[in-house]
């Protein structure tokens, strides 16, 4: 008799706790039923009156009963969030939500991975400013005032006598200025154009690379290219070298990569020609060497500078260098 009635009082409470949300109502049912005056208290003292030999086995199960009910109080209170009745159906023991994680820009990485190459072949990584004077982003590369070749770089000029720089080719002069030979080094960083469509932006990246020293000769430069484009894209990547020309690189050529788009077979992105431009390079002009005091006659040096864009569009496949700036996250986590 007494047996039922604990069993259907646990029933029924554990049964109204799973339906309850409301912190408040959650303490009125606590109080009915295990308060001082409650329904448990009621079966102990009927317990007084129960058969002798009954009793300890009903005390047993009335304890138990009391023991799970307060469990039951105790998680329940924790789940509506007892301190803020408001918050229901909390579950308090799901694990937490992470903090979102951002990871490095393809850019970035592309940079990176480009530094280590080169980094792994002897040079030593090098900054300089992307507020440059004029002097160091034409003059002293052999590109005086009224030279066409100015035309060559859409500059954005912050006074008569400052721009941005238009390539990371400043910081050679500026390297050369400070040491005297043996010079090996690359300078990462912006780079900035009045320029924008599928494989040009205003604002792009480019690692510079120059070494000095003596007996440096063109054959070394094409050695260290071919090297690092094995390195970058794979031992069977297709590169040529293009004559052109810099002024303040004599001879000078171009590295064309095989269109990974097309592969080759022309599209729109290589202007369908099966090739995309990646870097300028060439041997240190003396008329350069001459503006930094170095002696033409006792050193030689080779000199690029490349898109790192260009690179990354390369290496990942992709057909629009724009798509790296218009930070879109579906885009963005691809990586
Ligand atoms: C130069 O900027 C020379 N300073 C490179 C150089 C360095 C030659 C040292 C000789 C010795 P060029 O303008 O071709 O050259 O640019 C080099 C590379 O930068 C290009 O091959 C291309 O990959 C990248 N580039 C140029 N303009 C842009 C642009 N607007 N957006 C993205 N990438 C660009
Ligand atoms: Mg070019």
């Amino acid at each position: 008799m007494m047996k039922q009635e604990i069993d259907t009082l646990l029933q029924e409470t554990l049964d109204r706790l799973a339906r309850l949300e409301d912190a408040q109502e959650l303490e009125k049912l606590r109080i009915e039923v295990l308060g001082r005056k409650g329904e448990i208290a009621r079966l102990f003292k009927q317990l007084g009156a129960s058969p002798a030999e009954e009793r300890p086995t009903l005390g047993k199960l009335l304890n138990e009963a009391r023991l799970r009910l307060e469990n039951a109080f105790q998680e329940a209170k924790l789940q509506t969030g007892a301190a803020s009745p408001r918050v229901s159906g909390l579950d308090i023991s799901l694990p937490g939500r992470l903090p979102y994680l951002g990871h490095l820009h393809p850019i970035t990485k592309v940079s990176m991975e480009i530094t280590e190459i080169f980094q792994r072949l002897g040079f030593e990584v090098v900054e300089g400013p992307d507020v440059e004077l004029d002097y160091y982003n034409f003059e002293a590369l052999n590109i005086p005032k009224d030279h066409p070749a100015r035309d060559m770089q859409d500059t954005f000029y912050v006074t008569e006598n400052i721009v941005l720089r238009t390539h990371t080719s400043p910081i050679q002069v500026r390297v050369m200025e400070k040491q005297p030979p043996p010079v090996r080094i690359i300078a990462p960083g912006k780079a900035y154009r009045c320029d924008s469509d599928m494989t040009h932006t205003p604002m792009f990246h480019q690692v510079e690379g120059l070494v000095v020293d003596k007996d440096v000769s063109f054959g070394d430069l094409k050695g260290v290219l071919t090297i690092f484009v094995h390195q970058m894209f794979g031992q069977d990547v297709d590169l040529r070298f293009r004559p052109s020309f810099f002024p303040f690189t004599e001879p000078s050529a171009e590295v064309d990569i095989r269109c990974v788009i097309c592969r080759g077979e022309g599209c729109r992105v290589c202007s369908e020609t099966g090739w995309l431009e990646i870097l300028g390079s060439g041997m240190v002009d003396p008329e350069v060497f001459k503006m930094v005091g170095y002696d033409p006659e006792e050193v030689t040096g080779y000199a690029f500078g490349m898109g790192i864009e260009r690179i990354a569009m390369l290496k990942y496949g992709i057909n629009d260098l724009r798509l790296f700036f218009d930070n879109d996250l579906r885009f963005l986590e691809q990586f």
